[in-house]
């Protein structure tokens, strides 16, 4: 029943894409450990490379409010207009900054077409062996026995 309301939930930030470039609508609703659900649409750009996607929004928005645990993430998208007809995975750089956040064999990704159409991956599926702060702290350690 979560899964459904978080998927309702990326499905009503879809709308709100701003995607005049792409005409590739994508919405994401994150869902912290305390239960609160922060939402995002992609925002593109006349320069292209400053677009944000859903996932960074959502991301962004939560940690500017003062939040860093998550449960998981829904993501849908698809052509502008219409219902999402495939899965919309997150790009690599999303993959990135959730690696940042989350656990990556806890931290689940609802990929949805629809509330009853979905499949869910862990991070630890979708980023494979990723770099994240554990690495950094365990850089630091090693070179502190070394001093
Ligand atoms: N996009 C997202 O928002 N999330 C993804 O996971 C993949 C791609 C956006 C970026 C751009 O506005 C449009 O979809 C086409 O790439």
């Amino acid at each position: 029943m979560e899964d459904r309301r978080l998927i309702r939930a990326a499905l009503q930030a879809r709308e709100r894409a701003y995607s005049p470039y792409s005409h590739f609508q994508v919405g994401a609703a994150l869902l912290a450990e305390d239960g609160r659900i922060f939402t995002g649409c992609n925002i593109e750009n006349a320069a292209y490379s400053v677009t944000n996607c859903a996932e960074r929004t959502a991301f962004f928005k939560a940690v500017s409010e003062g939040v860093y645990d998550f449960q998981g993430i829904a993501i849908v998208g698809g052509a502008g207009g219409q219902e999402p007809s495939g899965l919309c995975p997150p790009c690599g750089v999303c993959r990135q900054v959730m690696m940042e956040f989350c656990i990556p064999d806890r931290f689940r990704i609802l990929l949805g077409r629809s509330e009853e159409d979905y499949q869910v991956f862990t991070l630890a599926q979708l980023l494979p062996m990723g770099f994240g702060p554990d690495d950094l702290a365990k850089a630091a350690a090693a070179e502190s026995v070394h001093l």
